[in-house]
């Protein structure tokens, strides 16, 4: 480790790139370690490549055994003289010299991927580079803001309850101090640029472009991942701001499965567990949830992290082995399966009712929460 990792207010604010990059490298050794995924895609496009769940989908797709190759989207900043990148910026680089050395195609650009100059960008960088119709669209944005490309107008979305105020329970994973945060209801404007920013328009857009563009391939599919969570996320989460902007992504899905009909495609958004990633560490209620939830479903054996889920997530849902693609009764997949489990989230309200700020470190796996928080920036130690 080269430096020691500075965390304020729940954000990390210095990054160990060498640190990013092994752990990138750890997780494509994990992954190639594994018996091959079968019928896997070959030509992937990922937006959202840099960190979380889309780069463990650009892992699973280069080193799960389709060998695939990648065309990657992020928005992440390159160091300079004076400043480290993005940790995301050392996770591309990570994975561009491995899939490289593996023979793979692998091109990855940090552009706005809710703009249409980046749609032209990747489809001249895909004829470049003799990409084949992509088989695989990832869609894994998770952004504060989006600009409409039409309108020209910038939209922020905002982490709210809708219709009463929310009393969320903050953790501070350092100090282990716990806080009651209130939060006003959303107005309707703030839900509505929540579903501009994270809702399903922009991955229509991209979808009809690329069809537009002979750039899928017969029969691809395109996944957007989702989340619902338990009881005691349901008023910050599911039923405020981002959940509206999920519904709207999920119905967004089968308007795709629709456009694509013609080339036998799909759309499909994966419901995928709670994880320590960049996007979900600023969502309030996630750290004391997810600390508890890590403790039970590690005590069960259950736990998966990003790439477990979308290893899984490719080998028994989008390439099964029999062709059976298993979803709920909204048409999703459901890989937060075991987390929802009613065993285990009982566990975690005993858990989260007893939680004060003496016993959280005993009683959770605050502990692993932390470990993998400071990995994302680069502090593997
Ligand atoms: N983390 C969780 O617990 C969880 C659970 C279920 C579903 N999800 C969903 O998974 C998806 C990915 O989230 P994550 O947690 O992996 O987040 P993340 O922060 O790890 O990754 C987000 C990615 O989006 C990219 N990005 C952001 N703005 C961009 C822009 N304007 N242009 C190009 N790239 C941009 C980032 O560079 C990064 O690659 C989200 O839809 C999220 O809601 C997350």
């Amino acid at each position: 480790m080269s430096e020691t990792p500075k965390v304020r207010g729940g954000l990390c604010l210095n990054v160990d790139g060498e640190g990013c990059k092994q752990f990138v490298a750890r997780d494509i050794q994990r992954e190639q370690a594994k018996a091959p995924i079968v019928g896997g895609p070959k030509s992937v496009l990922v937006l959202g490549c840099s960190g979380g769940y889309g780069l463990a989908s650009r892992i699973a797709a280069a080193f799960g055994g389709p060998k695939a190759d990648t065309l990657g989207v992020s928005f992440e900043r390159a160091p300079t003289d004076r400043k480290a990148g993005s940790p995301g910026w050392y996770n591309n680089e990570a994975f561009d010299e491995a899939a490289k050395a593996a023979g793979l195609k692998a091109v990855t650009i940090s552009a706005d991927a809710f703009a249409d100059a980046t749609r032209e960008t990747v489809a001249q960088l895909a004829a470049d580079n003799g990409f084949a119709p992509f088989d695989l669209v990832v869609y894994s944005l998770a952004s504060p803001m989006r600009t409409d490309p039409k309108s020209g107008i910038t939209y922020k979305s905002a982490i709210k309850p809708i219709g009463k105020p929310h009393v969320a329970r903050t953790l501070d994973i350092m100090t282990c101090e716990m806080k009651e945060v209130a939060v006003e209801p959303a107005t309707d404007e703030e839900i509505a640029a929540t579903v501009k920013v994270m809702g399903g328009e922009d991955w229509v857009l991209w979808m009809d472009f690329l069809k537009a563009k002979g750039l899928l391939a017969k029969g691809c599919k395109t996944v957007a991942y989702s989340y619902i969570g338990p009881k005691c996320t349901q008023d910050i989460y599911r039923s405020g701001t981002l959940g509206r902007a999920k519904e709207n992504l999920e119905a967004s899905a089968k308007a795709i499965t629709d456009a694509l009909a013609d080339l036998g495609g799909v759309g499909v958004v994966s419901v995928n567990k709670a994880l320590v990633t960049r996007a979900s560490a600023v969502i309030p209620a996630m750290p004391p949830y997810i600390s508890c939830l890590f403790k039970v479903m590690k005590a069960h054996g259950l736990h998966e992290d990003c790439l477990d889920q979308i290893d899984r997530l490719f080998r028994e849902r989008l390439y099964s082995p029999d062709g059976a693609m298993p979803v709920d009764e909204a048409g999703r997949i459901r890989i937060d399966d075991w987390e929802m489990r009613p065993e285990i989230q009982a566990e975690v309200d005993a858990l989260m009712a007893a939680l004060t700020p003496e016993n959280v470190e005993a009683t959770t796996d605050i502990a692993g929460y932390r470990t993998d928080f400071l990995a994302l920036h680069g502090f593997i130690g």
